[in-house]
């Protein structure tokens, strides 16, 4: 890190007047990490390449992407020192101030369509994604993936909202698969699926990475992911009712596309670069069919570099809350865990404990037994 970076993080930002990804990209650019892309750039790997090349430097606005209407975003977030400042406080306290979010989060504010700028535009033609920078991010992956989007979906059995981030392949222009691990997203489509019903989704793309961290916090069914968002933000999140849908989504994103996860359906996704840095096979995945979208009338699509730091750190932060938590709860008195970008932030960690002593010499049961 540079000096300049060094005193930037020992200050925490302040979130801009405007809290959504536009804000954070501004805040990003006053730090001196984000650098703007004018020419044509291929979708086809050369998107990944150059934010690869950054990664854990800068963001990069790609402002023209061949064949897409939109301009794309990339390594919004790529330090634990960028979450110290989207969160406000220092990056020893990041991982306490997810801990408080997720357990007390708060309201959300409901906004009316006029006063939600993702409403500008509303668009239901036979192609919602043709016009998308939707890139190839590695040799062999199976097509073109959307990897930022928060998929939204309520759950009819509780009536709170959940949030995820799910590889998306578009198979057509109306059409994506998804790959559902194991979760809560999984089973909420599990039950929908047993009453024969299609689910109702919404995907939000461009939104701010405290929306993105809240996707990733742990998969209770009594937590409302969007009240996890609205505690990470400096004021409540703002969400507007989109009509014919009963899933609050973020008012200020830059674009959302509604659909549903059709029950009893599956087809071929993937194979995919993953967060390992190896591929993740392919198999048969439930089918999203979309019908719609809004957009506001100049939108900034966003892509997360699979098995980036960006990806690493957004799912890393909650596993350490988590685990702290554990060790807290096993009667542990932990000073800090880290999760190491070394393990993608998945499969290594350090945990430094206060006052730790020297365990007592265990009683080994073939001492202790007569000879
Ligand atoms: C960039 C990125 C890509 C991800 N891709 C997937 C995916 O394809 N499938 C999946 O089940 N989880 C994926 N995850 C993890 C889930 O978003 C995460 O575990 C989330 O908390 C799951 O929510 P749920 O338990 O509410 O379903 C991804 C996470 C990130 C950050």
């Amino acid at each position: 890190m540079t000096a300049q970076q060094e005193e930037n993080v020992s200050t925490p930002g302040v979130w801009p007047a405007e809290p959504d990804l536009r804000g954070w990209l501004g805040l990003l650019q006053q730090r001196g990490e984000l650098c703007r892309l004018s020419a044509e750039i291929d979708p086809d790997q050369e998107v990944a390449a150059v934010l690869e090349e950054v990664d854990g430097r800068s963001a990069v606005v790609f402002e023209s992407v061949r064949g897409a209407s939109f301009p794309l975003v990339g390594n919004t977030v790529a330090t634990r020192e960028n979450f110290s400042v989207l969160l406000g406080c220092s990056p020893q306290d990041v991982v306490r101030r997810l801990e408080a979010a997720i357990s007390s989060p708060g309201s959300c504010q409901d906004v009316g369509l006029a006063d939600a700028p993702v409403m500008a535009v509303h668009e239901t033609g036979p192609d919602l994604l043709g016009d998308l920078p939707l890139p190839v991010q590695h040799e062999y992956d199976a097509g073109r993936y959307l990897t930022s989007a928060l998929l939204i979906v309520r759950d009819a059995r509780t009536g709170l909202t959940n949030l995820s981030i799910n590889r998306l392949q578009m198979t057509g222009p109306r059409e994506l698969r998804v790959l559902l691990l194991p979760g809560r997203l999984r089973s909420i489509f599990d039950a929908s699926e047993q009453r024969e019903e299609d689910l109702s989704i919404a995907l939000c793309l461009g939104v701010d990475p405290a929306l993105v961290l809240a996707s990733q916090s742990p998969a209770d069914s009594h937590i409302d992911d969007l009240e996890v968002a609205s505690a990470l933000h400096p004021q409540p999140l703002e969400v507007v009712r989109l009509p014919g849908h009963d899933t609050p989504v973020p008012a200020r994103a830059e674009l959302v596309l509604v659909g549903t996860i059709t029950a009893g359906e599956r087809a071929p996704e993937g194979p995919f670069g993953e967060y390992p840095r190896t591929y993740g096979p392919g198999g048969p995945a439930p089918v999203i069919r979309l019908t719609g979208r809004w957009r506001r009338s100049d939108p900034m699509l966003q892509t997360i570099l699979s098995g980036g730091r960006e990806h690493f750190w957004v799912g890393g932060l909650p596993r350490e809350a988590r685990l702290l938590r554990a060790l807290e709860a096993a009667g542990t008195k932990p000073y800090a865990v880290r999760l190491t970008e070394a393990g993608s932030c998945r499969l290594h960690a350090v945990v430094a404990l206060r006052g730790p002593r020297p365990a007592r010499r265990p009683t080994l049961p073939w001492r202790s037994s007569p000879r």
